[in-house]
């Protein structure tokens, strides 16, 4: 069975040229499918909100709901690093609640490491726990438990001081220990800049071709959630039309007595 990865090992893959590979998965089967595809990380993301609760954003999403999904996603997953997300005031309201959050989805969730947003906001809760043995990836650009603020999905980081309070946030991050950023909507040059700054991995989505590594939305490159289609995604298989197809083919078979059949 091939070597599993692990926090030290993504790490290095930046200083050896080789792009990290990052994909969500939100349950057994697609954790196991992502895995067994090869993917570096994991990432149980709190998307699950939107494209499997069928919620407008990721708010909703609790650490009730990320330890449940987070613990199906481990049953399906022996070789990737399973990161999951920190949710919506899993992390913001106290350094203790970060602390005793993330052991949830490592202890209940069985996670390796968590994910969570902002920089300076969240730069005490990132030191305290990498000091505890939890490693944290960062999350700067388009955070989306930020929409309110943002008001939508938008780029960040267009205009140059935008861009260098993105970049000093990065620097701290990695200053508090995360081991990896991820990058969000965030101009293909900026993304540039901060992968070339630091020396752990950038992890672009819809950030250009310069990070270290990319990460999508599983849902959205199976062609699996109806609402909209990211422009940064490219769709590998139309899974929701080859669902509808079947199901209804099936509605017709019982309704027209061709299912089941005698043998
Ligand atoms: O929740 C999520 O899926 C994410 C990725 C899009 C980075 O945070």
């Amino acid at each position: 069975m091939a070597e599993k990865i692990t926090v030290p090992e993504v790490v290095k893959k930046k200083s050896r040229g080789e792009k990290i590979v990052v994909l969500t998965a939100y349950d057994y089967p697609t954790g196991k499918i992502a895995d067994e595809a090869g993917v570096d990380i994991v990432l149980v993301g709190d998307s699950l909100g939107m494209v499997v609760l069928g919620f407008e954003n990721t708010i909703p999403v609790t650490m009730d709901i990320m330890v449940h999904h987070t613990a199906a996603v481990a049953r399906g997953v022996s070789r990737a690093l399973i990161v999951a997300d920190m949710p919506f005031m899993s992390y913001q309201a106290s350094v203790e609640d970060a602390v005793r959050n993330a052991g949830r989805l490592m202890q209940e969730g069985g996670a390796h490491a968590v994910k969570l947003e902002g920089g300076a906001a969240v730069a005490e809760a990132v030191e305290r726990m990498v000091k505890l043995g939890i490693p944290v990836m960062g999350h700067l650009g388009m955070t989306p438990q930020s929409v309110h603020q943002f008001g939508g999905y938008k780029l960040q980081g267009r205009e140059e001081p935008a861009a260098v309070r993105i970049l000093e946030e990065a620097r701290l991050l990695e200053e508090c220990g995360v081991f990896a950023l991820v990058l969000e909507l965030v101009p293909s040059d900026l993304a540039k800049r901060i992968t070339e700054t630091l020396r752990i991995p950038t992890i672009g989505i819809g950030a250009g071709l310069y990070c270290d590594g990319q990460v999508q939305v599983i849902h959205d490159i199976l062609g699996f959630y109806d609402r909209f289609v990211p422009k940064h995604t490219r769709r590998y298989a139309e899974i929701w039309k080859a669902a509808a197809d079947a199901v209804s083919e099936y509605v017709s078979d019982v309704r027209a007595g061709r299912f089941p059949i005698d043998e």
